[in-house]
């Protein structure tokens, strides 16, 4: 099945938030055999073609173990801004306008990286990404919760003196058997502190986590949330609160949390009044960034334009970025379907 080439000409082209990306799931393998070689680190494959193979999953886990693994190519500061500015500069072909970026400075600290270095490289990447390409990026930085709270809780201490460089705090690694209320405290340290919120759950894990993510730890977004559908109670509640999901449809087949695309529920999700958005999760792994979710997507769901504006809506509408920011991302997104010669759908 094809996309009519005007869709797929919409999809790369239209204005959009991107507001699901781990910034170390962007590292592309030639950017880490280039890393592995500036560095002097050793890694166990002999080359791009043979790490790129090892990119067959069977769950969350068995990607992350690849996902650390690429991330011990990342030493100092400018490794931390090459890679985020490849990110954006891709970003900037997807037409993506705003970014908020998941950071996992744990997966660093523990190698004895300062978490300065990460920080500073990363922010120094989003600075010029607003100067040069004209993108509103910023930072949410990502607990491991595979990981103890304690660990958490240190390093939001050790991030405290760089507060102003992120806007948020989000959980991710392994879900399954480390549910949102083993991170009470330190949500609740964040929430005081004015960071905005936001946790993975209900990628592998039950509708369960969704519920704790909300009711313990506050979180404003869900990242993934596909398996809400399961929860007729939860559904409504997300619609009615207006709770976004940040959807990201090829991580879910390369993590086979479904088979096939056709198989995906976020039709459902939309059809259900749900505050639902496309992302691209880890876009080096996973076979595609933000334009390609998207198009693959709506091939495999039949979906059209009046999904599209949906979708970029709800991203703007979605981020956290000032209530007159919003404003000024859907004019934007507007426009673009005005020039298009496209209705704005009600
Ligand atoms: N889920 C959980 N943790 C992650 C992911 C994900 O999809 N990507 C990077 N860390
Ligand atoms: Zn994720």
């Amino acid at each position: 099945m094809t996309l009519d080439p005007a869709l797929a000409r919409l999809l790369r082209t239209m204005p959009k938030a991107e507001l699901h990306i781990h910034i170390e799931g962007s590292l592309e393998p030639e950017l880490i055999f280039a890393l592995a070689e500036r560095n002097g680190v050793a890694l166990p494959y002999p080359d791009v073609d043979s790490l790129r193979a090892a990119y067959a999953f069977s769950d969350l886990q068995s990607f992350l173990d690849i996902y650390y693994a690429g991330a011990s190519v990342l030493l100092v500061e400018q490794d931390f801004h090459d890679m985020a500015w490849a990110y954006l500069q891709r970003a900037k072909a997807d037409n993506i306008i705003r970014a908020e970026i998941f950071f996992d400075p744990q997966t660093h600290t523990a190698r004895g990286v300062p978490i300065g270095y990460v920080i500073d490289g990363l922010t120094r990447a989003c600075d010029r990404a607003r100067d040069e390409l004209g993108i509103h990026a910023s930072l949410i930085l990502c607990f491991l919760r595979h990981l103890s709270e304690d660990d958490a809780l240190q390093t939001l201490q050790q991030a405290l003196p760089y507060r102003e460089r992120f806007i948020g705090v989000g959980l991710d690694s392994s879900e399954v058997g480390h549910p949102p209320e083993k991170f009470a405290r330190v949500f609740a340290q964040a929430r005081a502190l004015g960071l905005h919120l936001v946790a993975h759950a209900g990628e592998e894990g039950p509708p369960e986590y969704i519920w704790s993510a909300l009711d313990v730890l506050h979180a404003e977004r869900i990242d993934h949330g596909v398996q809400s559908v399961k929860d007729p109670a939860l559904m409504a509640r997300l619609a009615a609160e207006r709770i976004p999901l940040t959807v990201c449809p090829l991580s879910n087949i390369k993590l086979c949390v479904f088979d096939d695309l056709r198989q995906h529920n976020l039709r459902d999700l939309l059809d259900a009044g749900l505050v639902a958005t496309v992302n691209s999760d880890d876009p080096a792994y996973f076979g595609g960034y933000l334009s390609q979710n998207f198009i693959e997507t709506f091939t495999a769901l039949g979906l059209d334009a009046n999904h599209a504006y949906r979708l970029a809506r709800n991203s703007f509408e979605a981020s956290f970025a000032s209530p007159d920011e919003k404003a000024a991302d859907i004019a934007v997104l507007d426009q673009h379907f005005a020039d298009a010669g496209l209705p704005i759908p009600a």
